[in-house]
Order: structure tokens, then C-alpha cells, then sequence
């Protein structure tokens, strides 16, 4: 009898050994999974339906974009910036490049207007800054951080966050500077495809597919911070006061101590899935890592075509990854992962 319970008792204890090394070793895994990269950066230009047929000079204005956005984040990075400079810094760049969807490029509403929304969060304490509805803040990244940084709120619209604009001396512009030839033409086809489509709503929905683009930045410091920034014109064709995902925290921008998440798409279904939140909440609730749980939430909450995302951890990996036909979009870390792309395959 005393055998039988000695024999128990060491089996117990090797049981109780092989847990612990396997605790450890999955530990280790998770650490070596990781690129345990000092910093990392990624960014994005808009998601949806890019056409592969996209004429190469055009094809290399936006590897370009890309590409000088994506030096902007390195380098603030590579010499010890903060992680709320390197999204800001890359946000304004992609702002002022009339390629994108977000400052000047901006998409046009219905009525020939622009207006833009923007948000920027420190995931190091949880603080954002965000508006929307603005039509003369130039840069609307660095409004979304002087909220963030100087007001005793978060969430600031129109005619009081222009307000709150001058008061904290961030430039403003004429409407019509955020205009382009390219997106009013944009806007002259999307007119005549909401009248087709009033006329014949058997078309469905997709028929409409001017939903897509925004500019963001997600990145990691040598600190360990990390922080999250995005920017849009909205959608053409938009009604007067419509609110996209961007500047609604945790919907298309997020950052706490696990990932910092900037969404693109159409808004109105990354808002309905509270969707950078929703990928955050996913690694901390299952122990899933960011491509995973990015992956979850591309499959399993939102329709193919609807977003894409682009993201980096605590440990410096960058995930990018979307359910629309393309992304345009760049990323890097000091372990030398570095992408500029815009389609899946590349
Ligand atoms: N994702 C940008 C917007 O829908 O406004």
C-alpha cells in the first residue's frame, strides 16, 4: 500500500515537473515568436478596390508616398522618438500628400465640400484626441493632439474644434485647398452611380463602392510605448454630418500596452464591430497573438471587402493585413522586417 503511494506521489511530481517546462517552454515560445524589435512602424494610404490594372507611373507615385512616410516614422524612431511623434509625423506626411484620402485629396461629401475627421491615441495611458467634422484645420492629425495633450476632453466637433484650432495656433486653410481634379471627379461618378442606383436599387449596395480610404500610423518606441494615429476625408459622396471610424476611439484607431491598431475601410461596418478595439480586447482575453487576433476579426466579424488594418505589438511585430482587394501600405522594425506594398501577393 505504502509502494502504490509512493509511486503515486513521484508520478504526481513528474506531472507537476513536465507542466512547469512546458509552461516555460511555451514562455520561451511566445518570446521567440516575438522579433522583440526596439521599434516598429506601419502605415497605411487607404484599403478597397485597387485595380491591378493601375497604371505604372500612377503605381509608383504611391510606392513613393509610401515609401517617404514610411522614412519619416524610421527615422523618428531609430533616434529615440516617441511613438506619438512618429504617427503624428507620418500622419501630417500622408496629409499633405494629395494622393490619400485625408487633408489635402481629401474626398468630396455630396455637396462639394470636404470634411475631415482625425484621432491619435497614447497606449501608454489610454489618452486620445480626436474630431471630426473639421473644413480648414490643414493637418487635423496634430489638432487630434493638441486635444489629446491640452483640452480636458477627448472628442472635439466642427465649428469648436476650428475653435480650438486657433487657439492652439494649428494652421488653417480655405476648404478648397483640400481639393483635387482627381477627386472631384471621383465624387461626379459617384453622383451618377447613387442616381443609377436610386433608379435600380436591384443593383445592391456593392454597386456603391466609393467607401474605402484614410491615411494611419501605428507604431512602437524604444520605451516600449505605443501609439496609434488616423486621418480620413470620409467617403465620397458622404451625407452633410456623416461621423466615419475614425476619429470614434477604438473603432478605427486604438492603442493600449499590447498593440497599437489603425483601421481603413468602410466605416460604417468598422464602427458596428468596434473593430481596432475589438482585435485589442481579443489578445488580451484569449492570449492570442495580433495576427491572430487580426485575423478573427477579419473573418469572423466583418465581410470580405470591408476593411483592412495596420498594426504593431509590444514586441515590435508588424501586422498588416485586410479583406479588400488591396492596401496601400508600409512597414518596418529595428529587427529588419521592412514592406512597402499595396496588393496581398506582393
Ligand atoms: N474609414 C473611413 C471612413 O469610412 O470614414
Amino acid at each position: 500500500m505504502k509502494r502504490i503511494w509512493i509511486v503515486a506521489l513521484v508520478s504526481l511530481l513528474s506531472t507537476a515537473l513536465i507542466a512547469c517546462e512546458t509552461d516555460n517552454a511555451n514562455d520561451q515560445e511566445t518570446e521567440m515568436d516575438a522579433n522583440n524589435s526596439e521599434w516598429a512602424i506601419a502605415l497605411h494610404g487607404g484599403a478597397g478596390v485597387i485595380s491591378r490594372d493601375l497604371p505604372e507611373d500612377e503605381r509608383q507615385q504611391y510606392y513613393e508616398g509610401l515609401e517617404e512616410a514610411l522614412r519619416i516614422g524610421e527615422e523618428v524612431l531609430r533616434n529615440g522618438g516617441s511613438a506619438l511623434d512618429a504617427v503624428e509625423q507620418v500622419v501630417r506626411n500622408l496629409e499633405d500628400n494629395p494622393l490619400f484620402n485625408a487633408g489635402r485629396g481629401s474626398v468630396f461629401t455630396h455637396e462639394g465640400t470636404h470634411e475631415l475627421d482625425a484621432a491619435i491615441m497614447d497606449g501608454s495611458t489610454l489618452e486620445a484626441g480626436a474630431l471630426t467634422g473639421v473644413t480648414t484645420v490643414r493637418n487635423p492629425v496634430t489638432l487630434a493632439r493638441k486635444i489629446m495633450e491640452n483640452s480636458r476632453h477627448i472628442f472635439f466637433s466642427g465649428n469648436g474644434a476650428e475653435v480650438y484650432a486657433d487657439e492652439m495656433e494649428v494652421e488653417r486653410v480655405e476648404n478648397e485647398w483640400f481639393s483635387t481634379e482627381r477627386r472631384y471627379q471621383q465624387l461626379q461618378r459617384a453622383l451618377e452611380e447613387s442616381s443609377s442606383y436610386l433608379q435600380n436599387p436591384e443593383l445592391g449596395k456593392d454597386y456603391l463602392h466609393f467607401k474605402y480610404g484614410t491615411v494611419g500610423a501605428a507604431a512602437l518606441d524604444q520605451n516600449g510605448n505605443l501609439a496609434a494615429a488616423t486621418s480620413t476625408g470620409g467617403m465620397t459622396n458622404k451625407m452633410y454630418g456623416r461621423v466615419g471610424d475614425v476619429p470614434i476611439i477604438g473603432s478605427g484607431t486604438y492603442a493600449n500596452d499590447l498593440a497599437a491598431i489603425s483601421a481603413t475601410g468602410w466605416g460604417e461596418q468598422i464602427m458596428r464591430n468596434v473593430s481596432a478595439h475589438t482585435i485589442a480586447a481579443h489578445m488580451e482575453f484569449t492570449g492570442s497573438s495580433l495576427q491572430e487576433s487580426m485575423q478573427f476579426l477579419l473573418t469572423e466579424r466583418l465581410n470580405p471587402g470591408d476593411a483592412g488594418f495596420i498594426s504593431v505589438d509590444r514586441y515590435g511585430n508588424v501586422v498588416m493585413d485586410m479583406n479588400t482587394e488591396g492596401m496601400f501600405r508600409a512597414g518596418a522594425n529595428a529587427a529588419g522586417f521592412r514592406e512597402v506594398a499595396i496588393w496581398e501577393d506582393e
